[in-house]
């Protein structure tokens, strides 16, 4: 047999005016990404010939964020089946199942997706539902089944009658659909309803109709709930992360206190790694074995090396590399840089827009000063340099292998290998009594 196409819809074009945001509803982040990317992540676990997404007018952002897949403008928000109707219009459905999506259902499971599809082929059924139980169904259409566990018709809320409202079974919005036949039944729905919108739903009353069967799979309600607001995108992102930290725990990480660390979807955890409270990782960390990340630090696009210790209290910012072994300390913050094995920066210091090599020792309060008011440099320290405590290097420099910096240096010369430089005034050491002579001339001269 022939195997079916698989075309994603995804619903997005809604402006979520209920989360008082400048920002389109789906593009909010959930554990470090838009909504509309987990779902679109979700998607593509199916490998679908194509995903669409529906977005509204001046939407670019949207589309932007959905890029590399396609997606339609509907221009006036007529209801769900209006706007499944625009995002097929002109195509050929053959041999082809509709999935249809929505954007602002960010913990979408790629399980219940493909269990959705197989019982859509295994029945050959015209419509199936991904249906749920919410503990709170109001707002939600309601599924009126048969004794053959079909599917009669779905009954949006403000339609339905006392007893219909007694249903647990609801629609979660997504399904899949048959594809021959479909645009037909689309261009049939009609809009003389509560709201005066095109439903989607109604599509089971006429594939029915034509001898259709209608069916459902069940998935997990606290999985399937949509995000309208800002309350309940704090309730996704709680149960993502619940998520997240089991996965990582499960997957051989200690955590003293789980409920205090915060991941992104994109976080790579090692063996052996250890964390202490407190911890942000934002986008784009990875970490090696037996790391350890102490209490209160801030993370996001940086690389941690095998064994490294970070923190407490360290902010390491985008594109770093941690070698092995680093200590990054308290009241560090590092950018744009490369640590060499073994590095130690133990305490308050700025490590930024450098390439740092292996063994280094960076003093407490060094700083690198790589912005001269137009242009950001990079400064170069090689292996086993030692930067003295309160050194500030104005980028562009290279201090060499084994070369030593005084305390308190200002270096604004490249210092070669094995040398030391001092950057800074002399101490003078003169009589104490000159100093008080000093003072009480002042004093007298008022
Ligand atoms: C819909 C379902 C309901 C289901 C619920 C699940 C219908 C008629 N009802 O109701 O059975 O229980 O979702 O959350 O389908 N959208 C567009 N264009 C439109 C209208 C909507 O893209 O013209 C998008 C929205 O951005 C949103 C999704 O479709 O992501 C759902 O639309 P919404 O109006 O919120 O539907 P509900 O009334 O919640
Ligand atoms: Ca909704």
């Amino acid at each position: 047999m022939k195997k079916r196409k698989l075309l994603c819809v995804i619903l997005a074009a809604g402006k979520g005016t209920r989360m008082k945001s400048s920002q389109p509803k789906v593009l909010h982040k959930v554990a470090g990404l838009p909504m509309l990317t987990h779902v679109i992540r979700a998607a593509e676990t199916l490998s679908p010939d194509q995903i669409v997404a529906v977005v509204g007018p001046n939407m670019e952002s949207v589309s932007a964020a959905a890029a590399p897949h396609d997606t339609v403008i509907q221009t006036e928000q007529l209801g769900t089946g209006h706007a499944a109707r625009v995002a097929l219009a002109g195509r050929d459905l053959a041999e082809t199942d509709v999935l249809i999506l929505y954007g602002d259902v960010p913990l979408t499971p790629p399980q219940a997706l493909q269990d959705l599809i197989e019982t859509h082929r295994a029945q050959n059924a015209a419509v199936t539902i991904l249906a749920m139980c919410p503990e709170n169904p109001t707002g939600y259409g309601r599924l009126v089944t048969n004794a053959q566990g079909h599917v009669m018709s779905i009954v949006e809320e403000v339609e339905a009658t006392e007893s219909e409202r007694a249903i647990r079974l609801c629609n979660s919005g997504m399904m899949a659909l048959r594809g021959e036949g479909l645009m037909e039944i689309l261009a049939n729905l009609k809009n003389n309803n509560a709201k005066g919108e095109y439903y989607l739903t109604d599509v089971l009353a006429l594939s029915r109709a034509t001898g259709g069967v209608c069916t459902f799979v069940e998935g997990h309600a606290d999985d399937l709930n949509g995000v309208n607001d800002r309350v309940q995108l704090a309730a996704a992102e709680l149960r993502l992360q619940q998520k997240l930290r089991e996965a990582h725990m499960r997957a051989g990480v200690t955590m003293i206190d789980p409920l205090t660390v915060y991941f992104s979807v994109d976080t790579v955890l090692g063996q052996d790694v250890v964390i202490e409270p407190n911890v942000f990782f934002g986008p784009g960390v990875q970490v090696m074995n037996d790391v350890k990340i102490l209490a209160n630090c801030h993370l996001e696009q940086v690389i941690i090396g095998q064994g490294a210790h970070v923190g407490p209290f360290a902010r390491i910012r985008e594109q770093t590399v941690l070698g092995s072994h680093v200590h990054i300390g308290n009241f560090v913050e590092v950018k744009k840089s490369n640590v060499g094995t073994g590095t130690a920066a133990s305490h308050l210091t700025y490590l930024c827009d450098l390439d740092i090599g292996e063994k280094v020792n960076i003093g407490a309060g060094a700083i690198f000063s790589n912005y001269d008011g137009v242009s950001k440099h990079r400064t170069k320290i090689e292996d086993r340099a030692f930067i003295g405590a309160n050194a500030t290097l104005v980028s562009p420099v290279t201090v060499g292998a084994d070369a030593y910096i005084a305390a308190g240096s200002v270096i604004t010369d490249d210092v070669p290998a094995d040398k030391l430089a001092f950057g800074r005034a002399r101490q003078t050491v003169r009589d104490h009594t000159q100093k008080t002579s000093g003072y009480s001339n002042k004093k007298k001269g008022k």
